[in-house]
């Protein structure tokens, strides 16, 4: 029986995870501090400690009274603008947390950590990124998803678990059972933003600088749809179960979709009096950011379900109406 903490589990991946994990024979317990996270997305069937991961204590007493032997770590704070204006705070909540969280696994049954790092760690490159690249984070947030990285792998010897760390694309959509998806008005991901567009007779979608080096000069990312990315975590679960080996893997559709291309796709298929609008380009913002992904389905054997750009749009698009 696998017993599992989920950190974030109100989150937008983690409550999709969650959402996984619950079809699977597992004893589920989400720790959230509701920071940025929401009780509308904790899923009903499964325990819900209201907590930070910096509290120690409080973490160590799940883990010990529920026997805990796997942790899915998808806690953090996001935002890679404000972590440039907040150092302090991302350091604690991400940085320390991690530790802090970890520290709490010595002398436990935990064997499993699975942690979700963000594409944010190899930073500006020109191409298809690989897990063996030297890594350049370009902001704070990333920086501090680096440091985790290191410091699970750094504790993976001293503790003696197995780990899974998962370099996320760009999350988006929402889950196909319309009962999960991106909840926060400040999100400012790109299909959250036409999303909310597509409730507008004149949609307006800003592209910031078309004098990126890419093929039509916009930004260029690999988009996951968030269902396929919460089925990873549970992929790499069993991977760690049936392997007993630690994996770094990304996890994209190994495709860069441009700016551009996906507004257009919105025009045609949305609202054909939608105005694409091109404005200054962000400073410090990542030209190209897709993954190779042959490591992961090498070692997953996994196949994407849910990646036609018109599905991701049009279940942005439900949620967004829903709520
Ligand atoms: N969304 C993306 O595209 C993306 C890309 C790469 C990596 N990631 C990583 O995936 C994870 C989940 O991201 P998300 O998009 O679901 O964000 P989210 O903000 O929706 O979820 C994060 C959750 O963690 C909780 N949390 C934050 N700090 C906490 C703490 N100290 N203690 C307890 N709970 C805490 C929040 O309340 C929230 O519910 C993050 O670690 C993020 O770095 C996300």
């Amino acid at each position: 029986m696998n017993n599992i903490l989920v950190t974030g589990g109100a989150g937008y991946i983690g409550s999709h995870v969650v959402e996984k994990l619950e079809k699977t024979n597992s004893n589920i317990v989400i720790i959230d501090n509701l920071k940025t996270g929401f009780k509308k997305l904790i899923n009903s069937k499964v325990e819900f400690v209201k907590g930070d991961i910096n509290n120690i204590k409080l973490v160590k007493k799940i883990i010990n009274k529920k026997k805990i032997n796997t942790i899915i770590h998808l806690a953090g704070l996001i935002d890679s603008v404000e972590s440039e204006k907040k150092k302090k705070k991302y350091f604690k909540n991400n940085v320390t947390g991690t530790l802090n969280l970890i520290k709490a696994c010595k002398n436990s049954e935990v064997i499993n950590f699975i942690f979700s790092s963000s594409a944010g760690v190899y930073g500006n490159i020109s191409r298809a990124a690989i897990e063996t690249m030297s890594l350049k984070p370009n902001n704070y947030y990333a920086y501090t998803k680096l440091k985790c990285e290191k410091i699970i792998k750094k504790y993976s010897k001293i503790y003696k678990y197995k780990y899974s760390i998962l370099r996320l694309f760009n999350a988006c959509g929402a889950s196909p059972s319309g009962k999960l998806g991106i909840i926060s008005k400040k999100n400012k991901s790109f299909f959250k933003i036409l999303a909310k567009e597509s409730l507008k007779k004149k949609p307006i979608i800003n592209i910031y600088g078309n004098n990126h080096i890419t093929k039509d000069g916009t930004c260029v990312r690999d988009f996951i749809h968030v269902s396929d990315l919460a089925l990873l975590h549970i992929k790499c679960l069993d991977y760690l179960i049936k392997n007993r080996k630690s994996l770094l893997i990304n996890c994209g559709y190994g495709i860069g979709y441009s700016v551009h291309t996906i507004a257009k796709i919105f025009r045609e298929k949305i609202n054909k009096s939608t105005k694409i609008k091109f404005m200054k380009k962000r400073k410090g913002e990542i030209s190209v950011s897709y993954a190779s992904i042959n490591k992961m389905k090498k070692f997953l054997k996994w196949k994407p379900k849910y990646n036609r750009i018109e599905y991701i749009l049009k279940s942005s698009i439900k949620w967004e109406k829903k709520i």
